[in-house]
């Protein structure tokens, strides 16, 4: 497969809402999802033969301290361990044009810790009290070296 990252738009939203199994039960979600594509803050992966069907996807925005974040990436079940994620978070690092980078996981989160230190991400502190007994772990990565 050839995968090719794109931005969202309104048609991908009933897609994004099947890649990410959160948003199926969560209005607050698929309002974030539905928010990022209207203001061109969200980015998806689809396969070059087949562009109308997103497998993952991706955010980014100012929402950290002013500062570019990457709040969500998401792949499907179907489609994890293929390159798409490391592949949707290098779209959003160029499309940033920034000196740095941030985003978060959770401390559980073992797949996206490994994928963010493949990436050359550093630690850039913890917050606690969030999700109950598993920290906000996050990190930073510096663009322009
Ligand atoms: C985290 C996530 C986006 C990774 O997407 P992916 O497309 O499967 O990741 P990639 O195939 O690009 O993996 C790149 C690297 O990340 C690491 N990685 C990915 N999945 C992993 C896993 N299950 N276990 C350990 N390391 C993993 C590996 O280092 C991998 O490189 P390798 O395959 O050469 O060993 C995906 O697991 C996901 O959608 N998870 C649920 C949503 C989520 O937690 N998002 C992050 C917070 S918003």
């Amino acid at each position: 497969m050839r995968w090719q990252i794109r931005q969202a738009v309104l048609s991908d939203f009933r897609w994004l809402v099947r890649v990410d199994s959160l948003a199926e039960n969560d209005d607050d979600r698929r309002t974030q999802i539905a928010i990022a594509i209207s203001k061109g803050q969200c980015w998806v992966a689809c396969d070059a033969g087949d562009p109308a069907v997103p497998v993952g996807y991706g955010c980014l925005d100012k929402s950290f301290f002013g500062e570019w974040f990457v709040p969500l990436v998401i792949v499907s079940n179907a489609h994890r361990r293929c390159g798409i994620g490391r592949k949707i978070i290098a779209h959003l690092e160029h499309c940033s044009s920034a000196t740095k980078i941030f985003t978060s996981t959770n401390m559980s989160n073992t797949p996206m810790r490994q994928l963010l230190a493949q990436l050359g991400y550093q630690s850039s502190g913890v917050v606690e009290n969030l999700d109950p007994g598993d920290p906000e772990l996050i990190f930073m990565k510096v663009l322009d070296e």
